[in-house]
């Protein structure tokens, strides 16, 4: 299951990408927000992060204006890593190095085709393990500091 959530910035952009999930039969389930109604974006990135790193969702997807500062929120949730991503390398290198359990995207930043690419490339590339795994781990480490 994945979840999906965006502040009004990236609402629009949401809103594709949901179409886009439906249509492809990916479950999900989009927590917000539900209009362009301006709202604070820590508040939905801590919510979906909370999800994924208590092991509700498998993977989120959140969208803000530019993607970063969903990514830098739902980054301070312990177990996430969260990739701020505009092109599809960075997401396949974000799932095969750093096994990203999270992309943030940014509607004012990419257009919905690309967007839709990255999320397919994000959730369709799988973590190479190895010395990646060890280097995740060191990440981990972090946490505790
Ligand atoms: C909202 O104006 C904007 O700051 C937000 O969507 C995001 O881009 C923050 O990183």
């Amino acid at each position: 299951m994945i979840v999906i959530a965006s502040d009004h910035a990236g609402f629009p952009l949401k809103q594709e990408l949901a179409e886009h999930l439906r249509a492809k039969g990916v479950a999900f389930e989009d927590i917000g927000c539900y209009s362009a109604e301006s709202v604070d974006y820590p508040e939905y990135a801590a919510r979906a992060a909370r999800g994924v790193a208590d092991g509700t969702y498998d993977r989120g997807i959140l969208v803000c204006g530019t993607g970063l500062g969903m990514a830098m929120a739902a980054g301070k949730i312990r177990g996430i890593r969260c990739a701020a991503v505009s092109e599809s390398y960075s997401a396949e290198m974000s799932r095969s190095h750093n096994d990203a359990n999270m992309i943030a995207l940014g509607g004012r930043v990419i257009g919905p085709e690309l967007a839709k690419q990255i999320v397919d490339v994000f959730l369709s590339t799988e973590f190479l393990g190895g010395k990646h795994q060890r280097r995740v781990d060191m990440i981990g480490a972090l946490e505790t500091e």
